[in-house]
């Protein structure tokens, strides 16, 4: 199955956001459980393409299936740093399609004068832990009980890249 990674415009948001709400509902990956309403996903894209962060996505047949995003920090002693996130859709996942997507981004991102792209994934996702080390991230802390899923506490990593 064929997919195309490029850069996000207007015409991918409702489906940007039908797949970022698939992927939240799932309840293992991101802090939240259900997608932003429609007009503040909306600006938070477009405010992405405005401010030039790097946002590409995965399609298929015109679809968004997945998506990697870096944000940078908006205060002028942290400009220099993007925070990372990816996600593709369940169905997508381990076909090799994660990396590229990521490579992409990290190379935009780079392009544009980042040099510090930190994350934080939980414990609990080995796949992306390993996939996020073969790539260049460095955990860099643990971040004890930062998740609360169904009474239980885990920990989140916190992970980042250097390009300097
Ligand atoms: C994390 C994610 C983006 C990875 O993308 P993907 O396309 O599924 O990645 P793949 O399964 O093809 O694996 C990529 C690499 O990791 C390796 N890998 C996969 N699962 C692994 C595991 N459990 N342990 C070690 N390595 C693993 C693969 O062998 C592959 O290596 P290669 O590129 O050297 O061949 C994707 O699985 C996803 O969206 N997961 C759910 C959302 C999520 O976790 N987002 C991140 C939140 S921080």
């Amino acid at each position: 199955m064929d997919t195309i990674i490029k850069p996000i415009s207007e015409f991918h948001i409702e489906s940007f956001r039908r797949a970022f709400d698939k992927v939240v509902k799932e309840g293992k990956y991101f802090g939240s459980l259900d997608a932003p309403t429609l007009e503040s996903f909306s600006a938070k894209v477009r405010k992405n393409i405005e401010d030039r962060n790097p946002h590409f996505v995965a399609t298929h047949a015109g679809e968004v299936v997945g998506w990697c995003e870096v944000v940078r920090l908006n205060k002028p002693l942290f400009h220099h740093v993007g925070i990372f996130e990816v996600g593709l859709l369940p169905e997508w996942r381990g076909q090799g399609i994660g990396r590229p997507l990521i490579t992409a981004t990290l190379d935009a991102a780079f392009e544009r004068g980042f040099t510090r792209i930190e994350l934080t994934v939980f414990a609990s996702n080995t796949r992306a832990i390993a996939l996020y080390e073969k790539i260049g991230f460095n955990k860099e802390g643990e971040l004890i009980d930062a998740v609360y899923i169904d009474g239980v506490f885990s920990n989140s990593i916190l992970m980042g890249l250097i390009n300097r």
